[in-house]
């Protein structure tokens, strides 16, 4: 895809791999951005630095993607006088802990951040997107938690791997239209995620494994460019990705509980 002049949604574009998407884009492509996030003003200084550094345009468009009726609204509010030629698809939260400890409120906010709105805004961008002379692309991201159940991080990764198989479905359904779906499933980035869910009580920046966030959104960008279908990236995160296919899924279960255990708080 060339985004050069051209407009990209990007949802999650006040952190981490997000914002760094939304630089690689702007600095290595050209594109213009609609940026959305709750924190409008994380957007708003995103958008002064991409106009000034880079002379392209940003569109700050604030939503809680966990509300329901948002993603319509949020739709509505991208494609008014514009055409969309790009729509990643990248907010999402983690709950780290035992399952049984996240409440039910805290779970239903992330099923609809990271599975409910992410199927109703690519229902709404698939149509749009094929609708132009040169059809555009969708890119939904998951992770490799998707992989493998994951034990202490058993929602999110349930979260993940619904998106993975969702979008590997939708890429084939939407070949016909011309529009590509690339599924993105990055290991770990470094990034507040980490921090906010506790993770960082295992795992840090700087630690094997850890991707930059600037380094991950490089590959992110370039993969959907190239409008691939599933992308991991990383060469140790590829290897993993292999290794994960070909051993027991129970061993897998135990590695991992035994590693994300590792970082747990005291239990009641
Ligand atoms: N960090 C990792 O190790 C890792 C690994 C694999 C995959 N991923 C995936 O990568 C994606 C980006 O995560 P990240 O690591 O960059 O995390 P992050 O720094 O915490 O960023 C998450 C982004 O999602 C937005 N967001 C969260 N809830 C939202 C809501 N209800 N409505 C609208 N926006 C919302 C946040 O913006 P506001 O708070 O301003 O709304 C923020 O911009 C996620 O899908 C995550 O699952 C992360």
């Amino acid at each position: 895809m060339d985004f050069r002049g051209r407009w990209v949604l990007l949802t999650g574009a006040s952190s981490g791999l997000g914002l760094e998407m939304a630089r690689v884009l702007a600095r290595e492509h050209g594109a213009n951005i609609l940026a959305v996030a709750r924190r409008e003003e994380r957007l708003v200084a995103l958008r002064e630095e991409l106009t000034s550094k880079h002379g392209v345009q940003v569109v700050p468009l604030v939503a809680d993607l966990a509300r329901p009726g948002e993603p319509k609204r949020l739709f509505e509010a991208a494609v008014a006088g514009r055409e969309v030629h790009g729509a990643i698809l990248n907010a999402g939260v983690t709950f780290y802990g035992r399952a049984l400890e996240q409440s039910p409120e805290d779970f239903q906010a992330m099923l609809a951040t990271n599975v409910s709105s992410l199927v109703e805004l690519s229902r709404h961008f698939a149509s749009h997107l094929s609708a132009h002379r040169t059809p555009g692309g969708l890119m939904l991201v998951s992770s490799m938690a998707g992989f493998s159940p994951l034990p202490y991080q058993t929602a999110y990764a349930a979260t993940k791997a619904f998106v993975i198989s969702y979008g590997r479905g939708l890429a084939y359904e939407l070949r016909d239209a011309g529009v590509s779906v690339t599924v993105f499933a990055p290991g770990g980035i470094a990034t507040e995620m980490l921090e906010v869910s506790g993770l960082s009580r295992k795992f840090k920046a700087g630690d094997l494994g850890i991707m930059p966030a600037d380094t991950c959104a490089r590959l992110a960008v370039d993969a959907f460019a190239r409008r691939r279908e599933l992308y991991v990236p990383g060469l140790l995160n590829r290897f993993l990705a292999l290794a994960m296919k070909v051993l027991p899924q129970g061993f897998l279960i135990s590695r991992s509980a035994a590693l994300y255990a590792g970082g747990l708080k005291p239990g009641p």
